[in-house]
């Protein structure tokens, strides 16, 4: 066994990881998809959303939190593996106000791509409607709590790429919301469109103004191919 290497199974398939990766990391590297949705390769891991949840030696971890360690068995692509992260993504949709029809992310959303994926039909239960705030005070940037899952993203962003505090985040449970560094709104924040935190957004909760329909519906990230697509396609080239 090699200090320098850690081996262990995802879905019965060996894997060859760095001893400091995550389980996503490796997989990723592998060739292996697991959905993820507050994950980003240049950020810190989260572990908001659990979207990426798998089983390690039969318990579920998130797999963008746990290390690799040797001989450890992770059940990624399975049925219950599936449902349960379709579940996380039905209470987001109904959680939320989610008008993809409407919405300029539409084909580029990570939600809604992982909702197609994950073969989201009618949710289970009923949509709360709840009154969210829009913020357009901004020049150039705008904010739709309507679409915001709390992923935590942009938050990170600010904080750790852009070294500012834009972003955070206030009460708790189903009234946690999204806030600002500023009582005048975004308009009020050191905020630019530049900033990596106003382009990282998994949804169309924080866009840029007048970009929306650069890129015409139809020809969009995931109207070409599904999410997890261009990690799958790694491994045909492995
Ligand atoms: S992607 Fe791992 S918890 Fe969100």
């Amino acid at each position: 066994m090699s200090k320098d290497s850690v081996t262990f199974t995802i879905d019965g398939v060996e894997i060859h990881a760095k001893p400091d990766q995550s389980i996503l990391e490796a997989a990723e590297a592998a060739g292996v998809y697991i959905p993820r949705l507050c994950h980003q390769k240049e950020l810190l891991p989260g572990g908001h959303c659990r979207v990426c949840t798998v089983k390690v030696n039969g318990r579920p971890q998130s797999a963008c939190t746990f290390p690799v360690n040797n001989g450890i068995v992770v059940e990624n692509n399975t049925e219950e593996m599936t449902a349960l992260r379709r579940s996380i993504i039905e209470f987001l949709f109904v959680e939320g106000n989610h008008y993809c029809p409407s919405c300029e992310a539409s084909g580029d959303c990570e939600l809604q791509a992982l909702a197609y994926r994950l073969g989201m039909m009618a949710p289970q239960s009923p949509y709360l409607y709840e009154r969210r705030e829009l913020d357009a005070t901004h020049k150039d940037v705008y904010l739709d709590r309507n679409r915001c899952v709390l992923c935590g993203r942009c938050v990170r962003a600010s904080k750790e790429l852009d070294g500012k505090n834009v972003f955070g985040f206030e009460e708790r449970g189903l009234r946690k919301r999204l806030s600002v560094n500023s009582a005048q709104g975004l308009a009020g924040t050191d905020l630019t469109a530049k900033d990596r935190a106003a382009s990282i957004c998994p949804t169309g909760c924080l866009v840029v103004k007048r970009q929306a329909y650069q890129v015409p519906v139809g020809q969009r990230s995931y109207d070409k191919a599904p999410i997890g697509g261009d990690v799958e396609r790694k491994k045909a080239t492995v």
